[in-house]
């Protein structure tokens, strides 16, 4: 079995990028699982609560779910044209002690992203290229998924609707799985 490792980053209870996330558990190839998680509960990065407290509980579990996957996949929204700073957040304490940016390291990792404007992340999503190089990740770039105007593509809910995102979902997913698995 194949274990993907998915987070998405915003924390909006009818999130378009949490929903493309559901979505995405619903369309895994056979014999790859996704764990779809959340950054629900990590604090702000304060090296003195590093010090003082160690790495608190909602980041320990991201931290174990990293440990064990053999891909991650990042549903990124985009603000302001870069990485929302609550995403950045939640990885950066991710990626301090114990394991730190070795449990990153050779990681297979992709980003996709939803947005209601009409370039649906590709700012984000390149955004996050610095960061991941950094980490020591493996960056899967063959494919791209850019949901734009997700307002049309999910419900009130944040549920994906639209049935050829649906579609290239699935085929992203095919291929990212694919690389994951070398
Ligand atoms: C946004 N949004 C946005 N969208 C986009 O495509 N490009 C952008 O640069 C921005 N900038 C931006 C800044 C800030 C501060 C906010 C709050 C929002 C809109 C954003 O894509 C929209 O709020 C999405 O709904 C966020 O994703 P979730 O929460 O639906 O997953």
């Amino acid at each position: 079995m194949t274990r993907i490792l998915g987070i998405s980053g915003s924390l909006r209870k009818a999130s378009f990028n949490s929903g493309l996330l559901r979505a995405a558990a619903g369309v895994m190839p056979e014999g790859a699982e996704l764990d779809a998680r959340g950054i629900e509960g990590v604090p702000l990065f304060d090296a003195d609560v590093e010090a003082d407290e160690g790495v608190p509980p909602a980041v320990a579990a991201l931290k174990d779910a990293l440990a064990a996957c053999d891909g991650l996949l990042l549903v990124s929204p985009e603000y302001n044209n870069g990485i929302p700073g609550v995403f950045k957040n939640a990885i950066d304490w991710m990626s301090r002690p114990p394991g730190g940016t070795g449990l990153f390291k050779g990681k297979p990792v992709a980003v996709i992203g939803a947005s209601p404007g009409g370039f649906g992340t590709i700012l984000s999503q390149a955004h996050w290229l610095p960061v991941l190089r950094t980490l020591g990740t493996r960056q899967w770039a063959e494919g791209r998924l850019m949901v734009s105007r997700a307002g049309n593509m999910f419900d009130a809910q944040g549920n994906l609707t639209d049935e050829e995102t649906r579609k290239r979902l699935s085929e992203f997913l095919a291929g990212f799985v694919a690389f994951a698995r070398g």
